[in-house]
């Protein structure tokens, strides 16, 4: 990726990457495949995953070595300032996996199938599917549990890998009434059993979200497939966080993100030098523009 208006002698110069060094780790692939984070689980080497939603931070985090890039819709909330993932359209997905599919080469790219396009009948979470696949997605991922495996059977049985979400499922969030932890007690029996649905049906992977870590440990160990938490504790096969929250782009993050740096208060800092920078002539600055 390159910035706006790039001199054209640097456009095409790739950024050192600072990714890992191929060896002969199962991730330490050129491409990561869906075999590769299946061989991660049985070593035992964790795998890593982030949200990104356009072209330019698919870069950066393709280079650092990510393994997996969500196009969630979450992107509702952190692109387009809903305060929820319901708003979200197939259109709002297709246009941004499309633009993370051209910025990554290397990290396996799962995209959300958004509320509304998929729950109707197997046969719509197929036309859905496929327009995210046809968009540069790897793999789709969708919510909800075992009265989803018929759904997630056609999709498999179709050539679509297909990524499982648990626990709290922000598409409904009306019915679970907000981001609570979900599979506490009586309901740690029905989120086991809706995990063993879905492996049986065809899913490679699955999500837990805001799921209590003992819940998420016992099934890392049961299931075959690929887990990734996010709030659900240090031992499933991989995590997950919305790069917001990592990056530390907002003042609030939620309590099972960890912030990784801050962003947010760093650009902040660097528009405002901008515009002190303008405001007094300072910029541009005699070696930004040419006299003849
Ligand atoms: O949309 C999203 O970002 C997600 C993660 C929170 C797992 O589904």
């Amino acid at each position: 990726m390159t910035g706006y208006l790039a001199d054209d002698s640097t456009a095409s110069a790739p950024l050192p990457s600072v990714s890992p060094q191929p060896g002969r780790g199962p991730l330490d692939k050129k491409r990561i495949r869906i075999q590769h984070l299946q061989a991660a689980k049985e070593q035992g080497v964790r795998i890593s995953m982030l949200t990104a939603y356009d072209a330019l931070t698919a870069s950066i985090f393709d280079r650092a070595g990510i393994d997996m890039i969500l196009v969630g819709d979450s992107l509702g909330n952190v692109v387009l300032g809903y305060s929820s993932t319901l708003p979200v359209t197939l259109d709002d997905m297709e246009r941004a996996t499309a633009a993370v599919a051209r910025a990554a080469s290397r990290a396996l790219i799962v995209a959300d199938l958004p509320f509304g396009t998929y729950e109707a009948s197997p046969e719509q979470a197929f036309a859905s599917a496929a327009r995210l696949m046809k968009a540069g997605a790897h793999a789709v991922k969708l919510e909800g549990g075992a009265a989803r495996a018929e759904t997630v059977a056609l999709l498999a049985g179709g050539g679509i890998p297909v990524v499982a979400h648990l626990g709290y499922t922000p598409q409904s969030e009306n019915s679970l009434g907000g981001p609570r932890m979900q599979g506490r007690g009586e309901g740690a029996k029905k989120l086991m059993e809706d995990a063993r649905a879905l492996e049986a049906a065809g899913a490679f992977a699955v999500v837990f979200e805001m799921v209590p870590e003992p819940v998420a440990t016992q099934l890392t160990k049961e299931l075959s497939i690929i887990t990734i938490g996010i709030g659900a504790g240090p031992y499933t096969d991989g995590q997950v966080l919305v790069w917001s929250d990592m990056a530390g782009m907002t003042s609030w993050s939620p309590s099972f993100a960890r912030r990784f740096a801050e962003l947010g208060r760093e650009l902040e800092s660097a528009a405002s030098s901008y515009i002190s920078a303008v405001r007094s002539g300072e910029f541009p600055g005699s070696d930004n523009y040419r006299s003849e």
